[in-house]
């Protein structure tokens, strides 16, 4: 095997992927990986233009379906029920359709209003973590924040912030597919979820229906365009959609944000001191260490990357974080720096068509959590080195124990 052919998901590119893309960039920037059997585009360029070519084909559901064998077609095919009406892995004109339908309910004015309620939630998970004297970021912060965001934003109860978490991880099983050897009766029961998860959000949408509020779920009843408006199983896929978009990304922007500032201890400290620079720190974070790592496209007519020769019906895989550290475009770009001057755009969000519908919420989130934690965890540091998952498309750590001055509990809690 060449040496440029690495394994994306090894123990080494698991802990640190950038030094193989850097080198890929330099030396192969689209390059056939055989393993995973697509092209890996690595270049800012070129992946900025492949966020924006309708060539490359978003619809990633059916050319998989039609790469395995006909039994596991059939076991997979309820999947299909679920996302099937997900624009991001739909094509114009359908995408187009779905995403005029929901653009309103994510207009700005909408969202920045969300911040009011955002830092109540945020101030309320962190007294809880501060008062259990734990040490688990992930499962004590992290991950119920954007969880409560969701459902608050839906118009559930807070309280259900549980179920929209369980919901969260089946769509991603779901979604995924789950390895080992308990594939079949997780992926079994993680489909029962999903549909348990349907039914709720029927019964939801029939009490806004009935009590329309300050909810997104009343904002896409409210403001169909002139002649059209989503069918109730498009509204069901819209919500979780957002619930399986926004959830575990939002959760990793918190952790990566974490990791790389506990790294950088005087970055931490100006943001600590100063607020206001929170807001290059996010952007920043989401360049140095964003985290979706790379998107899948699907080839439909044949096409030239970089003078490379790409053939219909190949797969693409766009990867951000690669381009995030193009060093013709982000000057120094292995160093993490919230003072960036004039930083090119990153493309964490994606680009184009597709890109992230839920990017500015996201944003207000982390803006909002990152002062109030750093403010309430003094000295915050990391109590483990940390792990990443082996996973392909998220830049996610598998846990994050993190210690800081005057912890209620000096046992490891979580
Ligand atoms: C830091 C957090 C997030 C990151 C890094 C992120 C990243 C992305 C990326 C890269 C895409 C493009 C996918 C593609 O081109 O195939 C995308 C699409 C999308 N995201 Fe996000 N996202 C985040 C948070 C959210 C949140 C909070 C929501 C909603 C509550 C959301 C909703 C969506 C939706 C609905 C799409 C599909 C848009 C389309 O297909 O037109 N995302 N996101």
């Amino acid at each position: 095997m060449a040496p440029l052919d690495r394994d994306l998901l090894d123990a080494e590119n698991t802990a640190d992927p950038y030094g193989y893309l850097s080198q890929l960039r330099v030396s192969d920037p689209v390059h056939w990986d055989p393993r995973q059997k697509a092209w890996l585009i690595t270049k800012y360029d070129d992946v900025v233009a492949g966020l924006s070519d309708p060539r490359l084909s978003s619809d990633r559901i059916k050319p998989l379906l039609e790469l395995v064998p006909e039994r596991r077609r059939a076991e997979l095919t309820p999947m299909l029920g679920v996302m099937s009406d997900w624009m991001v892995v739909s094509d114009a004109p359908a995408h187009t359709r779905l995403r005029s339908l929901a653009n309103g309910a994510f207009r700005a004015q909408r969202i920045v209003k969300m911040g009011e309620w955002i830092g109540e939630i945020v101030d309320n998970l962190l007294d809880e973590f501060l008062a259990s004297g734990s040490t688990d970021f992930v499962n004590g912060l992290a991950y119920p924040m954007p969880a409560t965001v969701i459902a608050k934003m839906l118009g559930a109860p807070e309280a259900d912030k549980d179920l929209f978490q369980r919901w969260s991880d089946e769509l991603a099983l779901v979604a995924f597919g789950a390895g080992g050897e308990a594939r079949n009766d997780r992926h079994t029961r993680a489909l029962s979820g999903v549909a348990e998860m349907q039914a709720y959000l029927h019964d939801l949408i029939d009490k806004v229906e009935r009590e329309p509020g300050e909810d997104m779920v009343s904002a896409l009843i409210a403001n169909p365009a002139p002649d059209d408006r989503l069918s109730r199983d498009e509204l069901v896929a819209l919500c979780s959609l957002i619930l399986f978009a926004g959830h575990e990304t939002t959760t990793n922007l918190l952790c990566n944000a974490t990791v790389a500032l506990t790294a950088n201890p005087e970055q931490l400290q100006a943001v600590r001191n100063d607020p206001s620079l929170v807001n290059g720190a996010v952007e920043e974070v989401l360049r140095y260490e964003g985290p979706i790592k790379l998107i899948v496209r699907w080839v439909t007519e044949d096409l030239e990357i970089g003078g490379v020769r790409i053939p219909a019906g190949d797969r693409a895989y766009l990867l951000l974080n690669s381009a995030n550290r193009d060093e013709g475009t982000f000057p120094d770009a292995d160093r993490f720096d919230i003072t960036r001057a004039d930083p090119a755009p990153h493309v964490a969000f994606g680009r184009g068509a597709h890109a992230c519908l839920g990017a500015q919420l996201a944003r207000i989130e982390a803006r909002i959590a990152l002062p109030k934690i750093l403010q309430a965890l003094p000295g915050l540091r990391l109590a483990d080195p940390v792990a990443w998952k082996p996973s392909l498309s998220s830049r996610a750590v598998d846990r994050l124990h993190v210690d800081y001055d005057g912890r209620a509990t000096p046992a490891k809690v979580g």
